[in-house]
This record gives C-alpha cells, sequence and structure tokens, in this order.
C-alpha cells in the first residue's frame, strides 16, 4: 500500500510540476502568441512562433532569451520580414524585454506610445515603416531608452521639448521624416548621445542648436539635407569625441569657426558641402605646425610625418564643395596619411598644390575644379598609387605636366582643362585604367603622344583649344572614343579614317592644315595618283573609269575624299561623277551589275535600287533617281556633298554619285540585313522586344542628328520602315533621307503627290500644306514605332483603308484593355509595361495636331528611359564614382 502510495504522490508531485512549469513558461509563449495575433505576416516568417511546435518559444524567431537568472524573453528581432498590422501593447507584459526591433517592415500607425510601458526597454527600433503622426509629448515617458530609432517613417511636426528628458540616449536618430518647424535647445541633457541623426528633414527651419556644441560623447552629428541655416556655432570646438561630422546640402552661412580644425582631433570625415559658407577656412585645420614653419609642404618631402603630430590624423573624407570659401585652402590636408577623398570644388579657394602629397598615401580622389589654385601641378601626384580621380579644371595651374602625373595605376579620370599648364604632354603608358582625359584650353604644345592609343579603356579626350601640332596619332581609331575633341589646335595631315564615322565634325574645326572628308580640306597628295585613269572609260559612271584598271592603287587609301568631276559623251548624255570612297569597281562590274536581278525590292516613289558587288566582295548600293528636277549640276553637286559629309551611325553614308540630264545615281553603303519593311512583312516574322526597342531608338537617334545637330538641319521627309536598313546586330540606318535636296523641292512634291499621297506615313497636314516641317519627320516616325509594337506593316497592300495601322490602333486602344491587344502577341508578357511605355510614345508621335507631337529629341529619351541599365559601359563608368559623372 505503501509503495503504491508513494507512487501515486510521486505522480501527483511530477504532474503538478509539469503543470506549473508549462504555466509558467506558457505566460512568455502566450504573450508573444498574442502579439502575434495582431500582426500580418504574409511570408509566415513567423510560423515557427506556436504552441504546437515543438520548438521551445526562446527558439522561435527572432526572440533571444537570457538564461539567467531565468530563462525570459530580452531581445525581439523582427527587421525585415514584411510584417504589418498592429504593434500590441501586449508585449510590454515581457518583464525583461530589452530590445524591440521592427525596423524594415510595413506598419502603418502612429508613433507606438504604448511601448513606453515596456519598463525594461532600452532599445526601439522602428525605423523604415510607415509610422505617421507627430512626436507627442509624453515622449518622455520613454525614460529608460538608450536607443530610439524612428529613422525613414513619415513622422512629421516639430520636435517636442519634452524630448529632453530622455536623458540616457545614446543614439537618437530622426532622420529622413517630414519634421518641421526648428529644433528645440535641449541637448544639454543628452550627455551620453554617442550618434544624432536629423538628416534628411527637409521641412525643418532650424538654426542649429548650439548646446549640441556641449555632447562630448557625440561621434556622429549627421545633419545634413535639412533645413538648417544660420552659422556653425563655436561651440562645436567642444564636440572632441566627433568622427563624423555632415552638415552638407543645408543652408549654412557665415564662417566657419577658426578653432574648429585643431578641435576635430577625432574627425574621420567632415562634410559641409552645399552649403553658403564663406571666407577663408580655419588654416590651421589638420596643419602641422611644425612642418609648416620648416616650409615643407612646399617642397618635396619623402619621410614620415612625426607621431607628435596626430591633429587630422584619422581624416578620411575632406569635403567643402559648393559654397563661397576663398582664402587659402588648408595645405596641410594634402599630406595625410590617411586622406581619401578631397572636394573642394566650385569654390574661390587659392594656393599651391604641395609636393608633399606623395605623403597622402591612400588619396583616391580629388576634385578642386572651378577655384583660383595656382603653381604647377606637383611632381608627388604621381606618386600616389590610390588616386583614381584628380579634377582641377577651370583655376590657374601653369607650368608643364610632371612626367608622372598619369602614374597611378588606377587612375580612371583626369580633368585639367581651363588651366594655363604648357609645354608637351608626356607620353602615359602606366594608366592602364584612364577612362577620361580632359586637358581643353590650355597652352600645350608638341604632338598627341601616340601611347594614348595604347591606353585600352580611353573613352573620353578633350585636347581642343590648345596649340598642338603635327598629326593625329594613326592609333586612335582602335580606341571606342564617346567623345574625342581636338579642335582649334595646329593639328596637320590627315585625320585616321576610322575616327571620323559616327562623331561630329566640329571635333576636328580649327586646325586648318587637317585633310580627310568632311573638312575644308582634301588631301591633295591623292589625287595625281587618280589623275591616270581618266579616259579610260566609255560607259556609265566615271567612277567605274577611276577605278578601273589600277584600282589596287586605292586599297591603302582607305577611306578619303576622292572628289573630282569628270564628263564625257555617251549614247546616255553627259555624266558627272563625284566620290567620297575608293571603290574598287570595274566598269564592267557596275554596268553588269545594275539589272533586274540585283534591283532590290519593287522600287520606292523615286527609283529602283540595285545592289553592286565590289570585286573586293564589298557590296555598295546605287539608288538611280530619275532626274526630272532641273537642278544645276552645280547645286546638285553642292547637295549631295552636304548628304555625303554626314557620319552618324544610324544613317548610310553616302559613297559617291553620278548623274546625267536623265538619271542620278547614288551610291550607299550596303547593309546585308535589308530593311525593317522586309523584315516585317515576312510572315515568320519574330524580333524580340530589346531589338525592337534598339531599332526605335537607332532611328529616333538618325533622325534627332537630322533635325537638330546637323549644320544644315535636314528632313528626312521619307520615313518608312523600307528605308531603315539593318545591319548584323539591328542597328538601324536611315536611307533615302532628304532626296528632296537632290531632286529640287518641285519634283520632290509632284513625285510624292502622285506616288505615296496615301501613304499612311504621311502626316494628316501633309495634304493641305506644302511646307515640310520636323513634326511630319515626328509623325512618320511614329507609324515606324507602332509597326515595330505591333509587328505588322503598316502599309498593307491587300487591305482596302491602306492597311491603316493608326486607325486600328486608335480603335483598340479606345476600348478597355485594347492597349495590351496591339501589342505583338510574339513577344512575352514580360516586356509588356515597356512596349505599353512605347505605345503611349508612339501615340503622341502620331497626333493629329502638329504641335501635340513631341520633338524627335524628346522622342529619343523617352525611348531611351526604356532601356533597363544593364549596358557594360554605363555601368563601367558608373563603378568609378557613385555621385559624380566623369562627362
Ligand atoms: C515583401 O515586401 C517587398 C517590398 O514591398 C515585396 O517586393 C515582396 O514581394 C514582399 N514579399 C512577400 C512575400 O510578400
Ligand atoms: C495555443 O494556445 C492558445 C492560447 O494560448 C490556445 O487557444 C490554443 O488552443 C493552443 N493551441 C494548441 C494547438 O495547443
Ligand atoms: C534551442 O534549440 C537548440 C538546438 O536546436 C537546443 O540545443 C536548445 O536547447 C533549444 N533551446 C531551448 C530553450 O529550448
Ligand atoms: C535599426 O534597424 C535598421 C535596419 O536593420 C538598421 O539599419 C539600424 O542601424 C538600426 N538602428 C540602430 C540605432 O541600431
Ligand atoms: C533635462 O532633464 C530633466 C529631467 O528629466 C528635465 O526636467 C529637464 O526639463 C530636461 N532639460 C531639458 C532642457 O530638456
Ligand atoms: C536660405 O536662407 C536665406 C536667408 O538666410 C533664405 O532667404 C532662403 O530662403 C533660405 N533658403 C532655403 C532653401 O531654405
Ligand atoms: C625617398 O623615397 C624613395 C621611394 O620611397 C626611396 O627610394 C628613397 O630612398 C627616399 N629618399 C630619402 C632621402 O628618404
Ligand atoms: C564656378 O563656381 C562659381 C561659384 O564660385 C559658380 O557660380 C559657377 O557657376 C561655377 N562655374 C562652373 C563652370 O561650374
Ligand atoms: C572637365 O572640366 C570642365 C570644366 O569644369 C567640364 O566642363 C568638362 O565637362 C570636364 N570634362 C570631363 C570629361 O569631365
Amino acid at each position: 500500500m505503501a509503495t503504491t502510495c508513494t507512487y501515486t504522490s510521486v505522480l501527483c508531485l511530477s504532474l503538478a510540476f509539469l503543470i506549473l512549469g508549462s504555466s509558467a513558461s506558457s505566460s512568455e509563449a502566450d504573450i508573444l502568441l498574442s502579439f502575434k495575433d495582431s500582426i500580418q505576416d504574409p511570408k509566415n516568417s513567423l510560423s515557427s512562433w506556436s504552441n504546437s511546435s515543438n520548438a521551445h518559444y526562446c527558439n522561435w524567431t527572432g526572440i533571444t532569451c537570457s538564461t539567467s537568472p531565468s530563462l525570459t524573453v530580452t531581445s525581439l528581432n523582427l527587421q525585415s520580414l514584411n510584417l504589418s498590422g498592429e504593434i500590441s501593447y501586449s508585449i510590454c507584459d515581457l518583464a525583461n524585454l530589452a530590445l524591440l526591433n521592427l525596423a524594415d517592415n510595413f506598419f502603418n500607425q502612429p508613433i507606438p506610445l504604448h511601448l513606453s510601458q515596456c519598463s525594461s526597454l532600452e532599445s526601439l527600433n522602428v525605423s523604415n515603416n510607415l509610422i505617421w503622426g507627430p512626436i507627442p509629448d509624453q515622449i518622455s515617458q520613454f525614460q529608460s531608452l538608450r536607443v530610439l530609432d524612428f529613422s525613414k517613417n513619415h513622422i512629421e511636426g516639430r520636435i517636442p521639448e519634452s524630448i529632453g528628458s530622455l536623458v540616457k540616449l545614446q543614439v537618437l536618430n530622426l532622420g529622413s521624416n517630414l519634421l518641421s518647424g526648428s529644433v528645440p535647445t535641449v541637448f544639454v541633457n543628452f550627455t551620453e548621445l554617442v550618434v544624432l541623426d536629423l538628416s534628411q528633414n527637409l521641412y525643418l527651419m532650424s538654426d542649429v542648436p548650439s548646446d549640441i556644441g556641449r555632447l562630448g560623447k557625440l561621434e556622429q552629428l549627421l545633419l545634413q539635407s535639412s533645413g538648417f541655416y544660420g552659422q556653425i556655432p563655436h561651440s562645436f570646438v567642444g564636440l572632441q569625441s566627433l568622427i563624423i561630422l555632415d552638415l552638407s546640402q543645408n543652408n549654412l552661412s557665415g564662417v566657419v569657426p577658426q578653432t574648429l580644425g585643431s578641435s576635430l582631433k577625432n574627425l574621420v570625415s567632415f562634410d559641409v558641402s552645399q552649403n553658403k559658407l564663406l571666407g577663408s577656412f580655419p588654416n590651421d585645420i589638420c596643419s602641422a605646425p611644425g612642418l609648416k614653419n620648416l616650409g615643407l609642404h612646399t617642397n618635396f618631402f619623402n619621410g614620415s610625418i612625426p607621431n607628435s603630430i596626430n591633429e587630422c590624423s584619422n581624416l578620411e573624407r575632406f569635403q567643402v564643395q559648393n559654397n563661397e570659401f576663398s582664402g587659402d585652402f588648408p595645405g596641410g590636408l594634402w599630406s595625410l596619411s590617411k586622406i581619401k577623398l578631397i572636394r573642394a570644388e566650385n569654390n574661390r579657394f587659392s594656393g599651391a598644390l604641395p609636393d608633399s602629397m606623395s605623403m597622402a598615401a591612400q588619396l583616391e580622389q580629388v576634385q578642386i575644379d572651378n577655384n583660383s589654385f595656382t603653381g604647377k601641378i606637383p611632381q608627388g601626384l604621381g606618386l600616389v598609387k590610390s588616386l583614381y580621380r584628380f579634377s582641377a579644371s577651370l583655376n590657374g595651374l601653369y607650368g608643364e605636366l610632371p612626367p608622372n602625373f598619369c602614374d597611378s595605376p588606377v587612375m580612371s579620370i583626369i580633368n585639367l582643362s581651363h588651366n594655363s599648364l604648357s609645354g608637351q604632354i608626356p607620353e602615359m603608358k602606366k594608366c592602364r585604367k584612364l577612362v577620361s582625359l580632359s586637358l581643353a584650353n590650355n597652352s600645350l604644345t608638341g604632338e598627341i603622344p601616340p601611347s594614348l592609343a595604347d591606353l585600352p579603356v580611353l573613352t573620353y579626350l578633350d585636347l581642343s583649344d590648345n596649340n598642338l601640332s603635327g598629326s593625329i596619332p594613326e592609333g586612335l581609331q582602335n580606341l571606342k572614343l564617346a567623345l574625342f575633341n581636338v579642335s582649334f589646335n595646329q593639328l596637320s595631315g590627315e585625320v585616321p579614317p576610322a575616327l571620323v564615322s559616327g562623331l561630329p565634325a566640329s571635333f576636328l574645326e580649327g586646325n586648318p592644315s587637317l585633310c580627310g572628308p568632311g573638312l575644308p580640306k582634301p588631301c591633295s597628295d591623292d589625287l595625281p595618283r587618280h589623275r591616270n585613269s581618266f579616259g579610260l572609260s566609255s560607259l556609265a559612271c566615271a567612277l567605274i573609269s577611276i577605278a578601273f584598271g589600277l584600282g589596287i592603287l586605292l586599297v591603302a587609301a582607305g577611306f578619303f575624299v576622292f572628289n573630282r568631276s569628270t564628263k564625257w559623251k555617251s549614247e546616255m548624255g553627259s555624266w558627272h561623277s563625284v566620290f567620297f570612297y575608293p571603290l574598287r569597281v570595274t566598269e564592267h562590274d557596275l554596268v553588269m551589275g545594275m539589272d533586274e536581278k540585283s534591283a532590290v525590292g519593287n522600287g520606292g516613289a523615286f527609283g529602283r535600287v540595285y545592289t553592286i558587288c565590289l570585286p573586293s566582295g564589298e557590296l555598295v548600293a546605287v539608288k538611280k533617281l530619275v532626274n526630272i528636277g532641273n537642278q544645276s549640276p552645280k547645286a546638285l553637286k553642292s547637295e549631295v556633298k552636304t548628304l555625303a559629309k554626314i557620319r552618324h551611325k544610324n544613317i548610310t553614308k553616302v559613297l559617291g554619285f553620278c548623274h546625267s540630264e536623265e538619271s542620278i545615281f547614288l551610291i550607299y553603303e550596303y547593309l546585308q540585313k535589308g530593311s525593317l519593311g522586309d523584315l516585317i512583312s515576312r510572315p515568320d516574322f519574330q524580333l524580340q522586344w530589346s531589338d525592337r526597342l534598339k531599332i526605335a531608338i537607332g532611328v529616333a537617334q538618325g533622325l534627332a542628328y537630322l533635325h537638330k545637330h546637323y549644320v544644315c538641319h535636314l528632313l528626312h521627309r521619307n520615313i518608312k520602315s523600307t528605308n531603315i536598313l539593318l545591319d548584323e546586330d539591328f542597328e538601324p540606318k536611315l536611307t533615302d533621307y532628304s532626296l528632296d535636296r537632290i531632286v529640287g523641292e518641285a519634283a520632290f512634291q509632284t513625285t510624292v503627290a502622285s506616288e505615296s499621297a496615301f501613304s499612311c506615313y504621311n502626316a494628316p497636314e501633309c495634304g493641305y500644306t506644302k511646307k515640310a516641317t520636323e513634326q511630319m519627320d515626328v509623325y512618320s516616325f511614329g507609324v515606324v514605332l507602332l509597326e515595330l509594337i505591333a509587328g505588322r506593316q503598316a502599309d498593307r497592300a491587300e487591305s482596302a483603308d491602306c492597311g491603316d495601322i493608326l486607325k486600328w490602333v486608335r480603335r483598340k486602344i479606345n476600348i478597355r484593355n485594347g492597349a495590351v491587344q496591339v501589342l505583338d502577341s510574339k513577344i512575352s508578357n514580360s516586356s509588356q509595361q515597356e512596349m505599353l511605355a512605347a505605345l503611349d510614345i508612339a501615340i503622341h508621335c502620331t497626333s493629329v495636331l502638329p504641335e501635340k507631337r513631341p520633338s524627335i529629341l524628346e522622342v529619343t529619351r523617352s525611348l531611351q528611359s526604356l532601356v533597363s541599365k544593364t549596358h557594360v559601359s554605363d555601368s563601367y563608368l558608373s563603378t568609378l564614382e557613385e555621385n559624380s559623372v566623369p562627362v
């Protein structure tokens, strides 16, 4: 019996223990579960929070318990879980909860004031939620808080004075909110404060509370991009522990306290950029008095800084750009051992750059453009191996470029334009990462160093407005230069042919001795070689005759101007010809070539196009126009020359022409893939959206070049998909452009009227105005864009209403969800948003009212914005530096 009894009581005891034990622990678990009840958790991140799960609640997601003196929840970290709903008061029942982090969620409510009931709470982080409304006076109830992070919410209104009662605060972050008014002077109480962040509060209108200067433990003071005005308080000299000071992008004015420099001994980052600060900068900042007196700052100094000098010895970033500072730039900065970044552009600083720069062994980036710096580029510059950007344009720097000025192996951007530099440009061999070099507007002499051509990523090269002489190094044409400017120098000789294409002509101007295509001066030494060939020809174009029999002579020239008229009689009449390219073709080839077999397409309004194969295997396209106009030969020649000077990657080149009284042959470069029109009309037409967008952008760019950038401001007047040729990579090229210039306006109008009056590409106003406009081209472009979007031809012969794509599109988009039906169904849905945006552009281009159509430049920009930003070259440049663009 006794055994039974004992057994029972043991059982009872253990049962009781079980019940007790479970009820003790279930209370914290219950608190957590009831907290979870009011939270929406779309990702089911809190699935472990369940009394059915085997895990102990201390092992639930985000929970940390302390083990001594007893097992109890001390920290709840639920950041970045897409949570929303309500932050329930019940969480304060966790008696030992010290840390609550709900950052990066979607809590959408006023400041959760009830959390001030959590008696042990020390750290509250609700950063980056949707918290709204003002900070209530009762904020003072958070007596126990050390860390308060309300940043990145929609908190508005004034900061209440009562916040001054939070005397234990170490971190106060109210950054990136909508706070307004002036900041109360309550900081005297915050003796423990280490981080104060009031940045990015655009509606603040406040002077900088001077009692911030009493925060002896403050390490980070972040007041940037808020509405602070007035002076930097003199009291800031008391911020002895400060590591990061950011006062940038405010409305601060006045002078910087003169003793500030010597006070901020631990500073790593100093940023007062983009204010209205003025006067001379405290010259003692970071200076080493001993060294200065010895004059070492202006001489080459080759040694370590004595240990006793610890001022600014931690400084890495110094940013004072875009203010109104004047006077000497603090010279001590240039030789700090940890300095990485110096930005002082757009001030009026004076002074010289000391040779002791070589001691700044960590220096990465220097921007001091648009100041009054004088003196020479220091020899020390080339010894800094980490320097990747040095831009000092618009200063008074003079003397020669030191031979080592581009020796840093990571150097990417150099801009010394608009100074008074003289002497020669040194050979630059070591800076293999150089992307951008601008030495424009100096007095440099000598030749362009051929070694520039060996810099593999050089993309921007501006040497304009100097006194450079000699020829342009042949090798430069092998670089992928996006900008190349040597205008206004004394360069001479032949321009390397490949440099010319795709770049605007103005980059060569002001060099009277340069010769080549597109320049006033042809390379005259080419002419004698061709003279021999005259008289050999008897048929068709003189072009044949020139090359006939000595075509080989022309091989070397590559790309040059041959500009000479020949004349002879045949049964076809008197022929004149002008060529801009060495066409290695025999007369036989050409004449035999121009037959039905070589005819391309069914011939446009103005005449047929023939493909002629040159013996070299090269193909050219020859357009035969009926010369019904009565342009004088002289006018005709000058007009074709105008067209032949066009150099743009999206416009086919005119290689030459010849004409008689009856006909004009225009010789164009040939493109393998044929026209966009041919492509679209194929039953199996299939082209992914990125290629179609590329074609649209190319066409827009070519057109924009004609309208806006080409000196003569041409109109195309005949844009349609059959006049858009494609190369291997689907890069489009406009052809058949500006034929009005060739045949004359009257003949042009007649032809248009007779053959294409009802073309879908013609703007409605074509019917009643005689004057051609840019808007008409934009309209035609819009139709082509619609063809690309819809994947169908505009002009479909079989359909009665000229297959009017526009009517069809307008009908569709007027019904619900109709726009989507316009999109080519062969393209995957993932491109739908972009295609709809392009459709919108096309609709604007084809507005019935000409004045409602955008300019082609606007169209180009809109289309470009649809391209996902993944281009290699772009991303390369943007990795150079985040917040400044090299060009
Ligand atoms: C979480 O939120 C982000 C941002 O709104 C959203 O993109 C993502 O789809 C959400 N995840 C889930 C599972 O809801
Ligand atoms: C979990 O606990 C809640 C209340 O604390 C209770 O209503 C519920 O039935 C419990 N679920 C399970 C599976 O025990
Ligand atoms: C939490 O889980 C770990 C292993 O998963 C286990 O060792 C530990 O005992 C658990 N803690 C509690 C309090 O249950
Ligand atoms: C609050 O949480 C965010 C998001 O994790 C974090 O970036 C921030 O540093 C936290 N604030 C504090 C004061 O620790
Ligand atoms: C400083 O804190 C005390 C005690 O909380 C409070 O009474 C006082 O108003 C505070 N001072 C300021 C300037 O906020
Ligand atoms: C900057 O301050 C001046 C007066 O000091 C004021 O007129 C101006 O509106 C302020 N600008 C901004 C953007 O706050
Ligand atoms: C100067 O520095 C160079 C390179 O670091 C070193 O080779 C040379 O010995 C140094 N000269 C003196 C005088 O210290
Ligand atoms: C140069 O700086 C002045 C202010 O010092 C500014 O007004 C001017 O626009 C700047 N020039 C350039 C080209 O940035
Ligand atoms: C070089 O500086 C000048 C003047 O500040 C500026 O106009 C030009 O865009 C800069 N060039 C490059 C390539 O950064």
